[in-house]
């Protein structure tokens, strides 16, 4: 079968090499998996750079994200594949525990995309950050795979979505998400925006898989017992909070690491699954796809990851 393999750790473009590789064997509780599609995710990046939190034994094939047909049962299953055999080849190994129903509402494509960034949101938002039906939502980069499902979501929850975007091409976009009002931040000061649509009150909560300046901003614009939450460094800078700020401020600083759940409660996630399933069916969840990849131009992909220029998610139909 192929694969893509990383022998050494660099940018994606240079280190990712298409081969011919053996079947991967399903250890204890693994299948096999033939990948349908698989969605790259930012830690893909960080995966060939070796700066992710897991740094599997080289060689490796990165994809954390996928959507496939399990070998022997033929179930179409979405969720996350066992590293180093993971999701950029023609077949993967998965832990079963970490496998679930694909939604049938969705396409291959739509359906790999419906794991990590709509958990990550449901995670932040509903049991995080408590958002209620009514308040305002402002979400950074919502047009990453990541703030396209917070938007998403959080009109499904009944919020107000603010919607942060980089650039005019994007501004559309985000309007068919579902955003109210979206901010073009390279045009405009998204603060200024806030404060203005909010009639000075700011953002109840605040989705934020970017930070430096984006949380700098958020903590300028965020409301009494407003909740900031920390998904992300896409920006490259971890913010340092003035915690006395938030004292003054009468805020909240939430940290989500959604991956955490599967050590401290993997049936909040099954939980999760079911009612992203059941939004999917009513057509609250769709994922927004920017790009549909041969698996020989996955690097290609992971380059316009890497470089923040992709719109939603770039999947990959091996
Ligand atoms: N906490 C968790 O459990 C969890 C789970 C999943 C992902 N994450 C994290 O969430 C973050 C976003 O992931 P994603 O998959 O949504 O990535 P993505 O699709 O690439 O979105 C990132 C977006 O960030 C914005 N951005 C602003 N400044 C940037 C810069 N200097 N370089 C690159 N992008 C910049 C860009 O949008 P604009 O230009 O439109 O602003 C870009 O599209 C990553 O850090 C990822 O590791 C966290």
């Amino acid at each position: 079968m192929k694969a893509w393999q990383v022998f050494e750790h660099g940018e994606p473009a240079e280190v990712l090499k298409l081969n011919e590789v053996e079947m991967p064997e399903p250890g204890p509780g693994q299948v096999l998996v033939r990948v349908l599609a698989a969605a790259l995710n930012f830690p893909d990046v960080l995966l060939c750079r070796g700066q992710y939190q897991v740094r599997p034994p080289l060689p490796f094939t990165p994809g954390v994200e996928l959507c496939g047909e399990v070998v022997g049962t033929g179930q179409r299953v979405i969720g996350n594949p066992a590293l180093p055999q993971g999701a950029l080849g023609e077949y993967a190994l998965a832990n079963e525990e970490d496998l679930f129903p694909a939604p049938l509402a969705l396409d291959d494509a739509a359906a790999a995309s419906m794991h990590i960034a709509y958990q990550t949101g449901w995670f932040g938002l509903h049991r995080r950050a408590n958002l209620q039906a009514g308040e305002t939502l402002l979400v950074h980069a919502a047009e990453g795979g990541v703030g396209s499902a917070a938007v998403q979501l959080g009109k499904a929850a009944g919020a107000r979505v603010i919607a942060v975007v980089g650039g005019p091409d994007k501004t559309e976009v985000a309007r068919k998400l579902g955003a109210d009002v979206v901010v073009d931040r390279r045009a405009e000061n998204f603060i200024l925006v806030v404060k203005e649509v909010t009639d000075g009150r700011g953002a109840d909560v605040i989705y934020d898989p970017v930070g430096g300046d984006a949380y700098a901003g958020s903590a300028k614009c965020v409301a009494f017992e407003g909740r900031i939450l920390v998904i992300g460094f896409a920006g490259g800078t971890v913010p340092a909070p003035a915690l006395n700020h938030a004292l003054v401020k009468n805020y909240s600083i939430v940290g989500l690491h959604w991956g955490l759940y599967k050590q401290h409660n993997r049936q909040l996630i099954t939980d999760c699954h079911e009612k992203l399933t059941d939004l999917a069916e009513q057509g609250d969840v769709d994922p927004l796809i920017g790009g549909r990849l041969a698996l020989y131009e996955a690097p290609e992909g992971l380059a316009k990851l890497g470089a923040g220029e992709s719109v939603g998610r770039i999947v990959v139909l091996p």
